[in-house]
Formats: C-alpha cells, structure tokens, sequence
C-alpha cells in the first residue's frame, strides 16, 4: 500500500472512532380521520372493490379535508415524537420535511413548521426524494448527528398525495392516500443500538416512470397545464412494480451481506408500502417468513414518503420487535431512489 493510502486508512480509522453512533429517540405519526374505502372509488373510476384489494391488497385510505395542508399533517407527528423522546421543540436543532407535496413551492414547509413548533434553534429544509425522502432524510439527520454537529435532528415524511392524484385515473387514484410519519434521531446511549448502516441508490433512467410533469421551471403551470391535467402523478404500474421488488432485494441483500448478517438475525422489516403484492414477491424471494413483514397498507394505501415511519410505528406498538432487535428499512420511488437502514433497536 502507498505511503497516501496509508495516511488515508489511518485518517478514515481515526474519524469513524471519533464517530457518535445515531439513534431514533421518538416517533410520532399523523393520520387524517377521513377513511375512504374501495367502494366508494368505484363511484369515481371504473374499478371494484375486487380489483383493488386482489392487485394491491389496499382495502381504504386516509384523505386530508381541503382545508388540512402537509404543514398540518407535519406538526401533529411532529409534536408526538417529540412527547416520545421526552424533547421540546427548543432542544431541535434542525428539521427535515421529506415531501412532494410542500404546502407550497417557496418557502419550504419546513420552515412553517419550524415556526409553528417555535423551535427557534432549528435550522430547516425540504428534501424531494419521492417516496424514499423519509430514508433519504434519516441518512441525512444521521449523518449530522454522527459527526457531533447536531444532537436532535426532527425527520418527518409527509405528504398529501390526494392533492397531486388525478381522480379520473383509474390506474393511481385507487393506491394513495395521506399521512405523516416523524421521527427524533439523536445520539445513541449506547455504540451498540441505534442506526448501524445505511444504502442509498438512485437511477434518474427512470425518471419518466414516476412523474408530475408540469408546476415546476420546465413546464410552469398554465392554463393548458391545467387542462391537460399535467400537474397530476403519473406512473407506469408494472414498471415500477418490477423496480420496486428490486428495490427490497437490492436494499436488503446489501445490508445483509455488508453487515455479515442472514435474514434469521433481522426481527423485522419495514418497507414502504406501496402494494402487498410488492411485499409478498420480495419475501417469498428473500425467503422472509411472513410475520417478520410489516403491511398496513391495507388501511392506508400508499403514503408516500410517511410510510416507511407509519409503519415502523404500527411494528412498535404491536411489539414486532424489543430492545437489541436487528430492524430493516427500505424506501423505494420517483426518481427512481430506493435507500435501506439497518438498525438495532
Ligand atoms: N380497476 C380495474 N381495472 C384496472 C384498474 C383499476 N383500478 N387499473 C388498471 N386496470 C386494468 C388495466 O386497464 C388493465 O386492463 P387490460 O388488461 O384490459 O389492459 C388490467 O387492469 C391490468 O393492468 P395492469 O396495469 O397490468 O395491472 P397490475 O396488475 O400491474 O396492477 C398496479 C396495477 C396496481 C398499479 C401495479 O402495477 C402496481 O402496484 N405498481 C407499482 C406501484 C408502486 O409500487 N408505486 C410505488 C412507487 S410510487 C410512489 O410510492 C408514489
């Protein structure tokens, strides 16, 4: 090895002793109370009840009232996780809101929620990265945390998706729904919990699968816009379904191996709930048993970036896993990203 290789080991050696290991400290999560069922999509599209739970196992989804906006959805989770983690708002010291769907544009909801909590130390940004934004931001707060820059980081995943849902699309309408996941990371008590791992991904080749394409520079929003429904999610189902089952495989296998660890060790897995049919295929194919699979998607449909953390929740409270149990997270979506975590809880 050369003399600058050395230095270099030595110097990466030396930053990861140096290194907090991050924890998650609280989690809080917020659901509108509005339920709407299969059936009465069958009002608005022509689709059955049958289809729907068969294709993806979706029996009902959460739909904020008009006059409920993502900042809302944000605090409600926000002020639990911090009740969880016994923290008030002045001990944050930055927050991150993981959405596609901001209250608005400028400025980043963020922002209004660091006002509405009044934490007056936070600093506080967006990150867009689709459905993965809660992992992607998780990874980030970790970060922050792990170097000693920061000690309580606020991550939530929120989104409205009903706003950007066009309801005469029979293919999207029937998957989403709204809702919000947040949680503290904070330095660990103890080097041996918390977060261990993370495996972040993206391949913007498949940007065109999963898009809105008209609101932003490229397309700014217009009157034709409007007309041609352009500000609406658009997906290519089996494309994406056949991406987001390599997702689970890629997220997985990597930590797995990474950490010389087997699917025996890991007591639960949290992935993003975007159709059981998605979470079936990726266990039969990791050989996952069953009970070790967290799905709710059945009451909630896709949440977007707040399910990973809505998820994680529901495994929590039904004690799906206790102290030093190993826990796998994989988030999957537009752009196309997917990122995992491992952790030990
Ligand atoms: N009701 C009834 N029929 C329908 C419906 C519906 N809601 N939607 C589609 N169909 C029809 C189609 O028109 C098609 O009819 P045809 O055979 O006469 O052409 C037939 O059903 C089969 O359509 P497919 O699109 O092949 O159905 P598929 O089994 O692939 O299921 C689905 C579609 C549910 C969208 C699936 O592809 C899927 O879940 N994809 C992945 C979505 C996903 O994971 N998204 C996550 C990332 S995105 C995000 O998180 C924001």
């Amino acid at each position: 090895m050369s003399q600058t290789k050395v230095n270099d080991e030595l110097q990466i050696q030396a930053v990861s002793h140096s290194l907090v290991r991050s924890a998650i400290a609280g989690i809080g999560v917020s659901l509108p109370s509005k339920v709407v069922t299969n059936r009465e999509l069958e009002k608005l599209v022509d689709t059955s009840d049958e289809w729907i739970e068969t294709r993806t196992g979706i029996r009902e989804r959460r739909i904020a009232e008009p006059n409920m906006t993502t900042s809302d959805l944000c605090f409600e989770a926000a002020t639990k996780s911090l009740a969880d983690a016994k923290l008030t708002p002045q001990d944050l010291d930055l927050i991150i809101v993981c959405t596609v769907t901001p209250d608005t544009p400028v400025p980043a909801t963020a922002c209004i929620l660091q006002d509405r909590l009044g934490a007056k130390q936070a600093a506080a940004f967006d990150l867009n990265g689709g459905c993965t934004g809660f992992m992607y931001g998780l990874a980030t707060a970790s970060q922050f945390v792990s170097t000693g820059k920061f000690k309580n980081v606020l991550v939530i995943g929120a989104d409205l998706l009903s706003r950007i849902t066009n309801w005469q699309d029979r293919g999207t309408c029937i998957l989403f729904g709204d809702g919000a996941g947040a949680v503290i990371v904070s330095p660990s008590k103890d080097q041996a919990y918390g977060l261990l791992d993370f495996h972040l991904r993206a391949d913007g080749s498949g940007a065109p699968l999963l898009k809105v394409e008209a609101g932003g520079a490229k397309l700014p929003a217009s009157v034709i816009t409007a007309e041609k429904r352009q500000h609406f999610l658009q997906m290519e189902g089996r494309q994406v379904f056949k991406f987001a089952v390599h997702a689970i495989l890629d997220g997985v296998n990597t930590l797995l191996k990474r950490n010389e660890l087997t699917v025996d060790d890991i007591d639960c897995f949290v992935f993003h709930q975007a159709n059981l049919r998605i979470l079936e295929n990726a266990a039969k194919q990791l050989k996952i048993p069953s009970e070790k699979i967290i799905s709710n998607v059945q009451k909630y449909g896709n949440t977007s970036s707040a399910s990973v953390p809505i998820a994680l929740e529901e495994a929590r409270r039904e004690k799906k896993f206790k102290k030093g149990s190993y826990v796998i997270l994989v988030g999957f979506g537009a752009g196309l990203t997917w990122a995992s975590a491992l952790l030990r809880w």
